[in-house]
């Protein structure tokens, strides 16, 4: 199958015939058919109400299409005024999707789903003379992106310029931003299809807008997806979606439930960079729950480890070219694919049993972090480190080895692992200024054979943070925090960015440890230094 062509191929012969009876099945209920017509009875009795308020995006490269006109009028008039720099705040299912549009498509987009007061501060540095920014949320009350659109209003205004024709935004009807929008004459709001949830809307108005702003060709992903729409909809075994959910459902009870994703082929015209970020969201936060679910590992690409050899916990999955040591490959278009995975996560969540619609683990972090906010004196610090070694400081819930010199309590941590289960790095830092923290993954995977997720938080508190809470529980969590140079307070608020960004590690973590999850925060008073010791000290502990 070449790269053009939009297909999955379960490539390797036990869980292609271990996924046929589960794709027979698939056929036989009529559920892709049903799916299309946003039949909500599909995930039972408990997942009904939800369901029937979350299916829209079964018919969105249709029903969106009235919104290319208006962005690309919007764009137009931006740049005739000389604004052409598009920075995009927005959580999860708000950001993923616009993210690896503008990648693939090769345009820029400046991207805030940070609370890093160094990362924000760059963005700001900026020329806002020439920048717009997309305030993107469908609840319209997530902490981070209200805190971006208050930095960037105020820095609009120290500017002097008019703050209210640079700010755009996108949320749901009657949402509290769309209110704030009018009230503070905002200069065009696209109000969403309140009818898909976060995760579903990348051919929404959440994809759309901020991705066509920047200059990506978004009416072409709607043909794309239109392309390939029908046969998604088919009841056939050789349903793409079909294929999929029942590859990774096979693999699921085989106990191979963590789904290593890559990108395979960067010379291929469908070369999908950040793809597996953007399906991370959808599959964990879908069918992470009830101590069940998929994982997705996302990797650089199919050389990195835990790709090739991902184990018997573990199924690879290429994405964008068919790789050799991939079990499953799956081709087509960025358009295409986003609706094929969206089919084929809904599909999988029937045959698992859970509800892919609902997120009820990313409240009680959220719920955490806004406690802690609200007693300064616990987020002032208080907690004394149980272990300095050099620029790293270490804290660590119940039960876990906080003694001695760093490559040992890691070597003690790495040993702790449960059979079978995964460890998980979470780096509260600067994705970009720090950004070989990410290196951090492979070094980890490679030298225990574990399976090794890296996120950027707050960033996979909207994403893989449901399934470390609700999906099963066998993670291990490697928590790293920063110290904070120049901190950037938040206006009307009582709270700085950086002291933000601790509660959302300390909120975090307070969950995953009632979870009964071990968890070690290792927080570099240095950031240099200590990833540098970080780096070595897992070196030294694997050996
Ligand atoms: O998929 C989801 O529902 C979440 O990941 C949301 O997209 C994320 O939490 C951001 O929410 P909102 O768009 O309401 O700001």
């Amino acid at each position: 199958m070449s790269g053009d062509e939009t297909g999955v191929v379960i490539v390797d012969a036990e869980l292609a015939e271990k996924a046929a009876p589960l794709a027979q099945r698939l056929a036989a209920d009529g559920a892709a058919a049903k799916l299309a017509a946003k039949d909500s009875t599909l995930w039972g009795p408990d997942a009904e109400s939800e369901a029937s308020i979350r299916l829209s995006w079964t018919t969105l490269h249709k029903s969106s299409r009235p919104l290319i006109g208006e962005i690309e009028a919007l764009r137009a008039e931006l740049r005739s005024e000389g604004v052409d720099r598009v920075v995009l705040a927005g959580m999860g299912g708000s950001s993923l999707a616009p993210e690896v549009i503008t990648a693939t498509a090769g345009v820029p987009l400046t991207v805030l789903d940070t609370t890093d007061p160094g990362q924000v501060a760059d963005a700001l540095a900026g020329d806002l003379e020439r920048t717009v920014i997309v305030v993107s949320s469908k609840s319209g009350g997530t902490v981070e992106t209200d805190s971006h659109r208050r930095i960037f209003a105020k820095a609009f205004a120290d500017a002097g310029i008019d703050a209210a024709r640079r700010i755009v935004v996108v949320t749901d009807p009657g949402s509290p931003f769309s209110e704030l929008a009018e009230k503070e004459g905002y200069r065009k709001t696209f109000l969403a299809d309140p009818h898909v949830g976060g995760r579903y809307s990348a051919l929404t108005a959440f994809g759309l807008v901020p991705a066509g702003l920047a200059g990506a060709d978004v009416a072409r992903l709607l043909d794309q997806a239109a392309s390939v729409a029908e046969t998604l909809a088919e009841d056939t075994a050789e349903n793409p979606a079909v294929q999929l959910a029942a590859a990774w459902g096979a693999a699921h009870e085989a106990g191979a439930e963590k789904v290593v994703l890559a990108a395979t082929d960067s010379g291929n015209s469908n070369y999908l960079p950040g793809f597996p970020d953007w399906a991370e969201q959808l599959i964990a936060e879908s069918t992470g729950k009830l101590g069940t679910g998929l994982l997705p590992v996302a990797v650089d690409g199919p050389d990195a480890p835990g790709f090739a050899d991902h184990g018997k916990d573990a199924t690879a999955v290429a994405i964008g070219a068919p790789e050799g040591a991939a079990q499953i490959s799956v081709t087509g278009p960025l358009g295409a694919q986003f609706l094929l995975w969206e089919f084929a996560t809904a599909l999988v969540g029937r045959l698992i049993g859970i509800n892919p619609f609902d997120q009820p683990d990313v409240e009680a972090a959220k719920k955490a972090a806004r406690a802690l906010l609200d007693d300064p004196e616990k987020l002032k610090g208080g907690e004394e480190p149980a272990t300095v070694d050099g620029a790293v400081e270490v804290f660590g819930s119940e039960g876990v080895v906080t003694e001695g010199k760093l490559a040992d309590i890691l070597r003690a941590f790495f040993g702790s692992v449960a059979d079978g289960g995964y460890i998980a790095v979470q780096a509260y830092l600067d994705r970009l200024d720090d950004a070989s923290t990410s290196l951090l993954r492979g070094e980890i995977a490679k030298r225990t054979g574990v399976q090794t997720t890296f996120g950027w938080g707050p960033r996979f508190l909207h994403s893989t943070g449901q399934y470390h809470k609700g999906g099963h529980q066998n993670g291990s969590f490697l928590q790293i925090t920063g110290a904070v140079e120049d901190d950037l307070s938040v206006p009307d608020r009582p709270y700085t960015l950086g002291q933000l960004q601790h509660a959302q590690a300390l909120g975090d973590g307070q969950v995953l440890a009632e979870h009964g999850r071990p968890v070690l925060r290792l927080h570099l008073t240095d950031r240099a230094a200590g990833l540098a010791e970080l780096v070595r000290a897992v070196q030294e502990a694997a050996q």
